[in-house]
């Protein structure tokens, strides 16, 4: 039976492996944790245990859900974060490859009950986007989700008021999620507001 407790990523002090503050409720990353601790209770209450993460990073959502018994498959370009993921899940399936070329095929030979990506997928450009989140539909199984936790905006109007307020900050070389868009490839997406610059996009396969 579960508790509360496996539905919070941070109560075991989990924030101190991070290394990322979203405390001042800033661009890019307030929300952060509240994205990651949102999915990471959306996917313990599924039944699925089989979960694709792209652009893992250290595995900082992952790495809980292994632990948990999940089967987890991943990829990333970056090597250090490879290594990094493969010594705290040994058994997972990691893959080294970068996304905006596509899947590595040892990826699209199965089917997930729950694909997560956060803070990852802003690398892709808007009008590669839809391609690619039309791929990751195609892995799920019957009732799986994507999970797209990164800054998103509701309309690129928000947006603009951000990079005004963030000028120096601002990441030009980033391409966020704008909801109103994606939309019109996704019409049932469901979107999460977390922060003013960040939130969850959820998928279904149907
Ligand atoms: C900001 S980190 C986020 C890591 C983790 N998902 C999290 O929420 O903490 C972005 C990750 O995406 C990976 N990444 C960025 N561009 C990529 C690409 N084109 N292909 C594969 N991985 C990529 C980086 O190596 C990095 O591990």
């Amino acid at each position: 039976m579960l508790d509360s407790k496996d539905f919070d990523l941070w109560v075991d002090n989990y924030d101190r492996s991070v290394g990322i503050s979203d405390d001042y409720g800033t661009y890019p990353f307030a929300g952060y944790k509240q994205i990651l601790n949102y999915i990471y209770g959306e996917i313990m209450a599924g039944s699925g245990k089989t979960l694709l993460d792209i652009g893992f990073g250290t595995g900082i959502i992952t790495k809980k859900l292994y632990d948990k018994g999940f089967d987890v498959y991943g990829q990333d370009f970056f090597e250090k974060m490879l290594a990094i993921a493969k010594d705290k899940m040994p058994e997972a399936k990691l893959y080294q490859g970068d996304f905006t070329i596509g899947l590595v095929s040892e990826l699209t030979q199965r089917r997930y009950d729950a694909v997560i990506a956060t803070y990852s997928l802003h690398h892709i450009v808007a009008e590669e986007k839809p391609a690619f989140i039309k791929k990751l539909k195609s892995l799920l199984n019957e009732h799986g989700k994507i999970y797209i936790g990164d800054v998103v905006f509701p309309t690129r109007k928000e947006m603009k008021k951000c990079k005004a307020k963030n000028k120096e900050k601002w990441d030009d070389e980033e391409h966020y999620f704008i909801v109103y868009e994606l939309k019109e490839h996704f019409p049932r997406l469901c979107f999460v507001p977390f922060s003013h610059c960040a939130g969850v996009i959820v998928l279904e396969r149907v």
